[in-house]
């Protein structure tokens, strides 16, 4: 199996002592470019337009974003516990096509195994000439740190991330700037996923038309996908972007344990979508699941039985959102707090409802308070008749 583009078993740092030694910066930023490799954080960006844009100094950072606050995802976690030399050999290549020489690893703080682990990692990896001064005998310098997240989720959103790292409260910033304009300390800062990372020394390896021939036309490779615990046989799984929901769910996931039928499947966490039971005829990518109002995310799938109450689960992603709003922005602080209220209630909706749903997805700040809005019609749409009313 190919683990993020990993075979499994291989051990990290097979690839990065000869690449750093025989190719430029330009050769592994153009194969990553022909991989079309794009961020699996969310947002789906593509990697190497990213790096491009951040290659102006020697004093770019990249960032290795392990926050993964998805409720229902642990694809990240995983990748840190157990081949954490493999998430930093993509950082320090990505670290290198950058043109930049400090690496930093950010560990949800909720993930203590995951820090030992990628602290321990750095320490080999410097012992081992991956790491340091004149790297494999190259006039190459690079080094990393390792650090504790702030436990909020939204910190983990890349201006709130940057604003953390400074010392700062994870509050999310406009943008433009974009922090590979201005990033961490003023730097040209790259943010990418932990998963996004440890996919880049295979694509180095192979060559990135070979990625490229994986997954659909516009969303190539593979996605790490996680089944919640009501799955007969829940767990993270590999598979090609384009497959279809359904068979995740079946082949992969055995339908839900103790014969429950499944109602609704939320997919890619609180910022993504709902989808029916009947609707999971769906292909896996960004694009397949944005015609069904739905979003990739980081691909957590999470199901939902009968024995919940759809209004149980509207009230729980307006609690998440009040709760988890960082407060920068009026649309997203006030309007997920009476979200909460009105779903409390208990008695749909009407205009005020509506006009909330419509101010808090056109001018929230950032993609936390943009994306609730959707994610409750999704929800709505999801459950049809049982929540009759709520589909503003
Ligand atoms: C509220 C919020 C929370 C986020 N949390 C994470 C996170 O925990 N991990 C992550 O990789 N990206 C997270 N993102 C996305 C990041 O802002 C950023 O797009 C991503 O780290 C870039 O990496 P990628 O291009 O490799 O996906 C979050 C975004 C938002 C709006
Ligand atoms: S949308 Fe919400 S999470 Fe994002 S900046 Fe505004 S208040 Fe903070």
């Amino acid at each position: 199996m190919l683990l993020a583009g990993v075979v499994e078993g291989e051990d990290a740092w097979q690839v990065w002592p000869e690449i750093v030694r025989t190719r430029t910066p330009e050769q592994v930023l153009a194969e990553v470019a022909a991989s079309g490799l794009r961020g699996r954080g969310g947002a789906g960006f593509p990697v190497a337009a990213k790096w491009a844009a951040a290659r102006s100094s020697p004093d770019t950072v990249v960032v290795a974003n392990g926050d993964e606050g998805d409720p229902g995802s642990y694809a990240d976690r995983l990748l840190m516990e157990a081949d954490p030399g493999r998430v930093l050999e993509g950082l320090a290549l990505a670290c290198f096509a950058c043109g930049g020489r400090r690496g930093v690893v950010l560990v949800r703080s909720e993930y203590p195994r995951a820090l030992a682990r990628m602290r321990i990692a750095v320490e080999q990896a410097r012992a081992g000439g991956h790491l340091g001064r004149r790297i494999h005998g190259t006039d190459v310098d690079l080094d990393v740190e390792v650090v504790e997240g702030s436990g909020s989720y939204v910190a983990g959103e890349e201006t709130a991330l940057v604003a953390g790292l400074e010392g700062g409260r994870g509050c999310a910033r406009p943008r433009p700037p974009y922090p590979t304009q201005r990033g961490l300390w003023d730097a040209p800062t790259v943010v990418n996923n932990v998963e996004t990372l440890a996919a880049v020394p295979w694509i180095v390896a192979c060559g990135g038309d070979i990625y490229a021939a994986r997954g659909t036309l516009s969303e190539s490779g593979t996605k790490l996908v996680c089944l919640s615990e009501r799955f007969a046989r829940p767990g993270c799984y590999e598979v090609e972007l384009g497959t279809p929901v359904l068979r995740i769910v079946v082949e992969l996931g055995g339908g839900l344990r103790e014969g429950s039928d499944l109602t609704v499947l939320q997919v890619g966490g609180p910022l993504g979508g709902f989808l029916a039971a009947d609707q999971l005829d769906v292909p896996l990518s960004e694009a397949d699941l944005a015609g069904r109002g739905a979003a990739l995310g980081h691909a957590g799938l999470v199901a939902f039985d009968q024995q919940v109450e759809p209004e149980e689960v509207l009230r729980h992603v307006w609690e998440f959102a009040a709760a988890e709003s960082c407060g920068a922005c009026s649309p997203c602080r006030v309007g997920s707090r009476r979200g909460l209220e009105i779903v409390r209630t208990g008695a749909p909706t009407g205009q005020e409802y509506a006009r909330l749903l419509r101010v808090m997805g056109e001018a929230s700040l950032c993609a936390f308070g943009r994306r609730v809005p959707a994610a409750v019609r999704s929800l709505a749409r999801a459950y049809g008749e049982r929540l009759a009313g709520w589909d503003q």
